[in-house]
């Protein structure tokens, strides 16, 4: 069953739009969805309605907005198996994870519809009698979110569910490619019963959101970019929101580093790195980019790692598998590409490498008409090389080796991103040695890289993102700004720092 999709914006369902077909990489051939495209009017549209229910949002009491927030839950935890089926039949995910990221949506709202009776400010003493200090946090206004289809619906709820809670209105503009779960995910948002115009779902392309949001932000009516993506496109966000005098919130690429030290348990290094380097098929912006492994367990690690991504399962996402398809064409044709930065040095440990096909079958697997890809392992990776300093989205990984801890830390910080980052060891001395010394956001001690909770900071600091953090508390910063109160109620002006009492101590006293 082909759906139609349009974006929604004051509640109501657009019309017209350039047609756009979200099909299912398990079977190429079949359209999940034909998506109506927005143009960039349409967008900075879309901002303008947002605009103008934000105010009346805002007035709603954030534990009543928390209350939303919490049927927001309910209404994914109940409606989880069908969004899960349909993330799985979009994006090629493998159900049991696409079911892990619906859950993630209702743990970022079990967090913050509690957040609605909290959501504190400060009382602060003064420097003067008779008179209070407060802090309020207030909403931002209006956030433009633009979000990635890997992770389609748990990704942007770390947005939404914030920002909607803060009090902001929101545009929202996901991938096209997995346009039909994020208007799955609209839906229950909008039966949680937000008011029409508070979220705002538009469905467009890249350029066409670009050219929507420096209008937007021209017109002054968003306050906030979420975005989540490519280091590239982030780089031209934080550019226009700079002109704007904006930070965004920006969750970019990453090149994961797994560092495996001489005294690991080996098997479970193993597990890790299958998880982290070809679960999701190696899409995750967390996902596993090299693995860094002392030369005394190189050869061992290699062989158990080796056979391991040989028993993994590759096939049918519906299924019981490890790995499913790639996300869609675009990113099959640039996954082949990373494949070119294989080099005469290097050794392809892992057996055949490229699209899974009749005539390049993995075992009896042939590939069923979807974007399947063979898992691959490289050794002799070098710290110079593309393959060790790029990210290379897919089910790829280098491996490289090391002599001392401090050698590890700095070839895990080579490539200049920092999102996610992990270390096996038993010795709690290298472990925090390696997190002091590591520049990602994200340190994993004896788990894989990816795999987050909901509730910790998530985001990256170099090429993986500006330093914003999603996720628990810390998010709550990127949707509200502090608003400091003063309240004099002596009667008299009292001027700071001038009319202070002083209070003189004997500073030549000694014992
Ligand atoms: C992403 O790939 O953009 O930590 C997010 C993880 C997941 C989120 C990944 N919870 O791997």
């Amino acid at each position: 069953m082909t759906l139609d999709i349009f974006s929604v914006v004051g509640g109501k369902e657009a019309t017209g739009g350039t047609a756009y077909d979200s099909i299912n990489p398990s079977r190429v051939d079949e359209v999940v969805a034909r998506v109506h495209l927005a143009d960039a009017g349409a967008f900075a549209a879309a901002c303008r309605t947002a605009a103008a229910a934000q105010a009346e949002w805002a007035r709603v009491p954030a534990p009543v907005r928390g209350r939303v927030i919490a049927s927001v839950g309910r209404l994914v935890e109940a409606n989880a198996e069908a969004l899960a089926r349909l993330v799985t039949r979009e994006i090629g995910k493998p159900y049991a994870e696409a079911l892990g990221e619906v859950r993630e949506i209702v743990d970022t709202c079990d967090f913050f519809l509690g957040e609605g009776r909290r959501l504190y400010g400060q009382t602060v003493p003064s420097e003067m009698p008779d008179k209070s200090l407060f802090t309020f946090r207030v909403p931002v206004g209006v956030a433009a979110v633009v979000t990635a289809g890997n992770f389609p619906v748990a990704v942007p709820s770390w947005y939404l569910v914030p920002a909607l809670l803060c009090g902001n209105a929101v545009v929202w503009k996901p991938a096209e490619y997995a346009a039909a779960s994020a208007h799955a995910l609209y839906r229950l948002l909008a039966a949680a019963g937000l008011p029409d115009g508070v979220l705002n779902l538009v469905l467009a392309d890249g350029g066409q959101t670009f050219a929507g949001l420096e209008t937007a932000l021209e017109e002054g009516t968003v306050h906030k970019v979420g975005f989540t993506g490519s280091s590239g496109v982030g780089r031209r966000i934080g550019e226009l929101c700079g002109r704007h005098l904006q930070s965004p919130c920006l969750e970019l690429g990453g090149k994961n580093p797994m560092v495996v030290m001489p005294d690991a348990d080996l098997d479970l290094a193993v597990e890790g790195a299958l998880f982290a380097g070809f679960g999701t098929a190696g899409q995750r912006c967390t996902s596993l980019g090299t693995v860094i492994v002392h030369e005394s367990v190189h050869d061992e690690f290699l062989a158990r790692y080796t056979a391991a991504v040989a028993g993994a399962e590759i096939g049918d996402p519906a299924g019981e598998v490890l790995c499913g398809p790639l996300l869609d064409h675009r990113f099959a044709e640039r996954y082949e590409e990373y494949l070119g930065w294989i080099e005469p040095h290097h050794t392809v440990v892992s057996g055949p490498v490229g699209r899974i096909t009749p005539e390049n079958p993995r075992g009896g697997f042939t590939g069923s008409g979807g974007l399947y890809y063979h898992p691959v392992v490289v050794d002799g990776v070098r710290a110079g090389d593309r393959l060790f300093l790029e990210e290379t989205f897919g089910p790829i990984v280098g491996v490289t080796s090391f002599g001392t801890l401090e050698e590890a830390i700095a070839l895990a910080n080579r490539p200049g991103y920092g999102l996610s980052s992990s270390i096996y060891t038993t010795d709690p001395k290298a472990a925090f040695r390696f997190r002091a010394g590591i520049g990602a956001g994200m340190v994993s001690v004896n788990n894989s890289t990816s795999g987050a909770e909901a509730h910790l900071p998530f985001g990256g600091n170099g090429k993986s993102g500006n330093g914003s953090r999603q996720s628990g508390v810390w998010v709550l910063d990127q949707f509200t700004r502090w608003q400091a109160m003063n309240w004099d109620y002596s009667g008299r002006l009292q001027k700071a720092q001038m009319d202070v009492a002083e209070i003189v101590p004997d500073l030549d006293f000694r014992l």
